[in-house]
């Protein structure tokens, strides 16, 4: 029977697959039920210091092809679910857990690094460098300059495996001074990617979602070629001790298969759970083992990053 298992940075999952932050992540009780299901671990909701209420609703819609959000960080503070991990830890002492985490300017991302540093917590953070940040000047991660001067700073305190969320880049340049600046650092990984920001989708004569008049990023069917050019660009330009999460359109054991051969390490769901819930974990963990299966692989190393070109 093919196996699943995976490991970033010699922390082992029995499972690929989890969910993507901002879905069935924000509560507990949201949280237990992936804890509860086939996946191999969990990311919370990306945290801020303060707890957040985030945007007027309507502020997230399924479409026949994906979805649309613009959540504004609705989230319950650092501190909850930091005092969570550190709880679970107790009792699951082999388990290991991702906290998502993000500032409002850059004083708090590292205010928020250095309480975790501090803190018991021993999994991996998620610092989400691809949600809006200050106006007029774009999400952290399109502005090199930024980026490069967070993380520079972040590594001279923070001394705990951790890894970057990143919004999709479009261009082969982009790729190139990317990647030469995350392999600057100790980085455990890089996730690609969150949402492709500000889609806008119709129905009839109005806008779906209430924030930014309609604007808002897209999941699902709509972002899945774009997420593993992504996944595929900084698996061949980062050093191979940075493992990639690969994130996006993810529905089928097709889809999880696909991102693996693009060559990520884990696989993270975040439409399809949203439509299909918990469940989902175990009809894609079955899915996948099939495709190996009728392929002959028996772990996922045997075809990681194993893409083949014309
Ligand atoms: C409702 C919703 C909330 C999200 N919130 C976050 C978040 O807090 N932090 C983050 O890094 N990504 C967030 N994302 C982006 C997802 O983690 C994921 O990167 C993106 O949706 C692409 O995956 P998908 O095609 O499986 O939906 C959110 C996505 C959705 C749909």
């Amino acid at each position: 029977m093919p196996t699943t298992q995976t490991t970033i940075q010699h922390v082992s999952f029995e499972n690929c697959l989890m969910n993507a932050a901002g879905v069935y992540c924000y509560s507990k009780e949201e949280l237990e039920q992936v804890i509860n299901s086939s996946a191999g671990s969990f990311v919370t909701k990306t945290a801020t210091l303060e707890a957040r209420l985030g945007n007027p609703e309507p502020r997230y819609i399924n479409t026949s092809l994906g979805s649309i959000n613009s959540m504004g960080l609705p989230n319950l503070s650092l501190h909850y679910y930091l005092e969570y991990l550190i709880e679970l830890q107790e009792i699951y002492k082999e388990r290991t857990y991702f906290l998502s985490l993000t500032g409002l300017n850059q004083e708090d991302i590292h205010k928020s690094l250095k309480q975790v540093q501090e803190s018991e917590f021993n999994g991996f953070v998620e610092l989400n460098l691809s949600c809006p940040n200050v106006p007029g000047k774009p999400q952290i991660a399109y502005d090199f300059e930024t980026t490069d001067n967070i993380l520079k700073q972040v590594f001279s305190y923070y001394k705990k495996p951790l890894g970057i969320k990143l919004p999709p880049y479009f261009d082969i340049v982009h790729f190139d001074q990317a990647a030469e600046i995350f392999n600057r650092y100790p980085l455990a990984f890089v996730n690609c990617i969150n949402s492709i920001g500000n889609g806008l989708i119709i129905e009839d004569e109005s806008v779906v979602i209430k924030p930014k008049e309609g604007f808002g990023g897209l999941g699902g069917d709509y972002i899945k070629p774009t997420a593993l050019a992504n996944v595929h660009a900084f698996y061949k330009r980062l050093n191979k001790s940075i493992a990639i999460i690969g994130t996006g359109g993810v529905k089928t054991g097709r889809d999880v298969f696909e991102h693996i051969l693009c060559g990520a390490s884990m696989v993270q769901v975040g439409t399809a759970l949203q439509k299909e819930g918990p469940e989902i974990f175990e009809r894609l963990t079955r899915e996948l083992k099939a495709i190996m299966e009728e392929k002959g692989y028996k772990t996922l190393e045997e075809f990681r990053g194993k893409l083949n070109y014309l």
